[in-house]
């Protein structure tokens, strides 16, 4: 007789408050982010979650994602693309802190090839209450996360938080208590998913999700170099952030452009106000910078909507990503470049 189970969800733990624990059942704030093994996590699920599906687990981390390093994104992405190339790996669940689960999501969207060339998705997911509280979101999250990884309609990087499903260009986390912590923007959510069954309501938002046809041979190519750059143990580019804001000067980003030595800075991404202006001595400060060859991106600090390119621009706009995930879009692409040469050679 033939295995019933066929498929298989890889489930990936690196901590967060999911895997966080307090002393107390009532205590939701004063925990630690990080202590409970992703198998254990897996246990607290029944087993009809995730269909006729078996769950593998990994665990790749065990941090605050606060603390989240190039190492842990390096070996995460290296595992996720060891698992995406096994034919019978139906998709990928990523257990993950909140705080920065975007640019987790979205390094991961820009790093793997196999996203574009398979269906096979890679689900994050997260929880606002340690799993040690009385009431933890964390059960019902993952339980969505591989129901939704075994639904033949997902693809790419998704995130799913409070029965949301958002896509890893667009997710952001915006509360920092509710439970319902993430949004998509003007994007909106991709879809929903209700009692174990997965709605898709967003179909404009979906198609652009994981790239149009035309692209996805130039992503495939790039992203391709881009694991290899990975597996060769990188040094990544320095790229920081600075933000305008009410009596914004030029001396961080002068600080950042005389620090020199082994890893000088590369690239800065300007979180600017409104339709991305900036204080004139940030202006030119960020000028200067970019004349010595430092790459400065405009993104907008505003929640919602993205840079309008005008015609006297002075600086690239972000195309819309906010101000982390253009700086994770930045070093990818410097780091692209440094990679070339070895490529070609
Ligand atoms: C973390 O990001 O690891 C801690 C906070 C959270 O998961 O909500």
């Amino acid at each position: 007789m033939s295995n019933p189970i066929s498929k298989k969800i890889v489930l990936l733990g690196t901590g967060g408050t999911i895997a966080g624990s307090a002393a107390s059942s009532d205590d939701n704030l004063g925990y630690r982010a990080g202590q409970v093994g992703v198998e254990q996590l897996l246990n607290a699920i029944p087993d009809g979650a995730f269909g006729r599906c078996e769950v593998l687990s990994e665990q790749v981390a065990q941090l605050d994602s606060k603390d989240m390093s190039f190492a842990v994104w390096r070996q995460l992405a290296l595992r996720c693309a060891h698992w995406l190339g096994r034919g019978e790996v139906q998709g990928i669940v990523i257990t993950h802190g909140t705080d920065t689960l975007e640019e987790t999501a979205f390094f991961l969207q820009s790093v793997l090839p196999h996203l574009l060339t398979s269906d096979k998705p890679v689900v994050l997911t997260c929880a606002m209450r340690p799993a040690s509280s009385r009431f933890p979101d964390g059960p019902q999250n993952l339980s969505d996360a591989l129901a939704l990884a075994a639904d033949g309609g997902a693809s790419g990087v998704l995130a799913v938080c409070a029965g949301r499903i958002h896509g890893a260009t667009h997710v952001q986390k915006v509360h920092p208590y509710r439970l319902d912590a993430f949004d998509s923007g003007d994007a909106g959510p991709l879809g929903f998913i209700e009692e174990g069954l997965v709605r898709w309501v967003n179909s404009a938002a979906l198609a652009a999700h994981v790239g149009v046809e035309a692209q996805a041979v130039r992503r495939v190519e790039r992203e391709g170099k881009l694991i290899e750059w990975l597996k060769r143990s990188p040094r990544w580019p320095r790229v920081e952030i600075v933000m305008n804001h009410a009596g914004a000067g030029g001396l961080m980003v002068d600080a950042l452009l005389a620090h020199s030595g082994h890893d000088p800075l590369r690239g800065l991404v300007v979180a600017a106000t409104g339709n991305g202006t900036m204080h004139e001595e940030l202006e030119a400060a960020l000028l200067r910078a970019q004349a010595s060859g430092v790459r400065v991106v405009l993104a907008t600090r505003c929640a919602y909507g993205r840079v309008l390119p005008r015609s006297d621009a002075t600086f690239p706009d972000s195309q819309g990503l906010s101000p982390v995930k253009a700086r994770v879009a930045l070093l990818l692409e410097l780091a692209l470049a440094d990679a070339a040469p070895a490529n070609s050679a």
